[in-house]
């Protein structure tokens, strides 16, 4: 990672986005969806700050939301509301409401309870809401257990054995149009097969329910290489269109959508920090930080591996160390043993590939304040 500013001019902890890769790598991402005509729907859960949605819109995605909130995030950025689609299991009726009110594209639906409630509500509005039936098919994803979505021990979609009746159901409904099928097994997937089978478990679910569906929704989840993000640092999106081109069975006028997030925004952001001490015991040693769980959760949450690096020495001198945060929970630490230039109090250090997962689930916990975004465009918020 190179530095085009200053990085010691801003307080630390706080995030640095390099728009400028975020820039190629969506507009990579984009020339190969194009290849076959594929919408791509950012994942605004992995990272919602205006800056960042303002140039993914611009290169034309679309937006995948989980919440109100974000639906309307994604249309304060000028998203146009078609391209909007709008997942979870919990969606609130003023969160239903808001995306019928803005006629945003499709609601993934998770639940007949839910379908029920929809119907209600655009009734009420006066209005015809297209929605996607979100299926649970059962593929494993091959990652981290609490990143895994589409098995049917999670709470995810519907269920394969209630699909023929919730389609039944939904052919009733007035103000109810069904458009689509929505999957989305898990996040950080790197074994490139695990679409394949996708693929082909949505090629047998579309063979055995006779519904004309207009679209069929992949979902996300195509991983980030978290290990060494100077090589490569854009993802094989080429290969991933390429196995959904390649396995999806695209009838006549259908159209294909995926919601990539992490793959978009992961590399382009970094956490910045500084070393308040090194702390040298007997058998180890601490580099502590003052960023912490509250900034960076991945680590505690999922035991999570960010490349640590030391901005400011690049010496040849290395030392093993573990480094932690601040905060007062023996979880809070970012990496164990790792092998750093000899690290000393007042040191830059940034936790790459960050951009994902990251400033959207910090916290105040320890009453700290939330860090702050800075750009490489220069724009400073937060
Ligand atoms: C419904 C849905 N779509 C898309 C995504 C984005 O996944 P990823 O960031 O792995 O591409 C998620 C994240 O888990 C999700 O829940």
């Amino acid at each position: 990672m190179t530095f085009n500013f200053s990085f010691a001019q801003h307080a630390t902890p706080y995030y640095y986005y390099d728009t400028d890769l975020l820039g190629r790598t969506a507009a990579e991402a984009m020339q190969q969806a194009q290849r076959y005509g594929y919408h791509i729907h950012y994942a605004l859960k992995s990272n919602a700050n205006v800056p960042l949605l303002q140039l993914l819109r611009a290169q034309g995605l679309g937006a995948d939301c989980v919440s109100g909130n974000e639906v309307q995030r994604a249309i304060d950025c000028g998203f146009n509301p078609q391209s909007i689609v709008f997942a979870g299991v919990g969606k609130t009726d003023d969160e239903i409401n808001l995306g019928i009110g803005h006629n945003i594209g499709c609601f993934n639906c998770e639940s007949e309870q839910e379908i029920e409630v929809i119907q209600q509500l655009a009734a009420a509005q006066g209005k015809v809401v297209t929605i996607a039936l979100r299926i649970n098919p059962n593929v494993d994803a091959h990652t981290h257990h609490n990143i895994t979505t589409g098995l049917e021990e999670n709470k995810f979609g519907i269920q394969l054995w209630q699909l023929p009746a919730v389609i039944e159901r939904v052919k009733t409904l007035p103000n109810v149009q069904l458009t689509g099928f929505h999957f989305h097994i898990g996040s950080q997937i790197t074994d490139m097969q695990v679409f394949a089978t996708l693929c082909q478990k949505i090629n047998e679910i579309t063979r055995a329910h006779n519904v004309d569906i207009g679209h069929i929704n992949v979902g996300g989840g195509l991983a980030t290489n978290y290990e060494t993000p100077d090589q490569l640092p854009i993802p094989d999106f080429a290969g991933y269109f390429d196995i959904l081109h390649k396995h999806l069975h695209v009838r006549e006028g259908q159209s294909v959508h995926c919601e990539l997030g992490r793959s978009l925004v992961a590399q382009c952001g970094s956490l910045i920090s500084k070393v308040l001490y090194v702390k040298k015991l007997r058998h180890k040693n601490f580099i502590i930080l003052d960023a912490g769980m509250s900034d960076l959760i991945r680590p505690a949450l999922y035991g999570a591996r960010h490349h640590i690096q030391n901005l400011s020495s690049a010496g040849k001198d290395t030392e093993q160390y573990d480094v932690v945060g601040p905060i007062c929970e023996s979880s809070d630490c970012f990496a164990t043993a790792v092998s750093l230039p000899i690290t000393q109090r007042g040191d830059f250090i940034a936790l790459r590939s960050a951009g994902a997962y990251g400033e959207v689930m910090a916290s105040q916990y320890n009453l700290r304040k939330l860090p702050a975004a800075v750009y490489s465009e220069g724009s400073k918020r937060g």
